[in-house]
């Protein structure tokens, strides 16, 4: 499969929507069930190149097939840490897409003074959860009930990456 990995601009903003917006409609990963609006989504990616968080996109063709984002903290004494969000569309998972993303996203976020890098991933994402491991993110806790769906209760894993440690 050709695709790129590139920098978040303009032009991806609708295909990011619908990419996101097809995620959250499987309900099983994301802690959207929906996407949010898309100009709540051109808000959101305008302010992550405004602000140089890291965020980019894997495009084949004319299409958005994946993401990876890491969200800077606004808060004084937080400012190193940024929150990590990825996913790549159903039919091209398991092709090494995720993978890139990351790497691509973690080096972005150390060379822009993050130090730290945080995530919360539901506990039956187990493919997310090994991927997580394996470039270094420990996990830090558990926040238990944190998601409804349908009346069931699922928790949310904390991970994180430290700067020193990363893969
Ligand atoms: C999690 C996700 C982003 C990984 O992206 P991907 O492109 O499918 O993953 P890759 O092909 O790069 O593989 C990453 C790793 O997962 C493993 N993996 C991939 N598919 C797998 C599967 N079905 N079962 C078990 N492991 C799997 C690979 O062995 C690989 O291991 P590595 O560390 O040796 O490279 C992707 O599966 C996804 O979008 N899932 C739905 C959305 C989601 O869960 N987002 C994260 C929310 S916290």
């Amino acid at each position: 499969m050709d695709y790129a990995i590139l920098p978040i601009a303009q032009e991806h903003i609708d295909g990011f929507h619908a990419a996101l917006d097809r995620v959250a409609r499987e309900r099983k990963y994301l802690l959207y069930l929906e996407a949010p609006s898309l100009e709540k989504t051109r808000e959101f990616i305008l302010g992550n190149i405004r602000d140089r968080n890291p965020q980019y996109v894997a495009v084949s063709g004319e299409r958005v097939i994946g993401w990876c984002d890491v969200v800077r903290n606004p808060r004084e004494a937080s400012r190193h840490c940024g929150i990590l969000g990825i996913a790549v569309v159903p039919e091209h998972r398991g092709q090494g897409v995720g993978r890139r993303l990351m790497t691509t996203v973690i080096d972005a976020a150390w060379a822009r003074d993050f130090t730290r890098i945080e995530l919360g991933v539901r506990e039956d994402n187990l493919t997310a959860i090994a991927l997580y491991r394996n470039l270094g993110f420990a996990i830090e806790g558990v926040r238990r009930k944190a998601i409804r769906i349908d009346g069931q209760y699922e928790d949310v894993v904390t991970m994180a990456l430290l700067k020193e440690n990363g893969a």
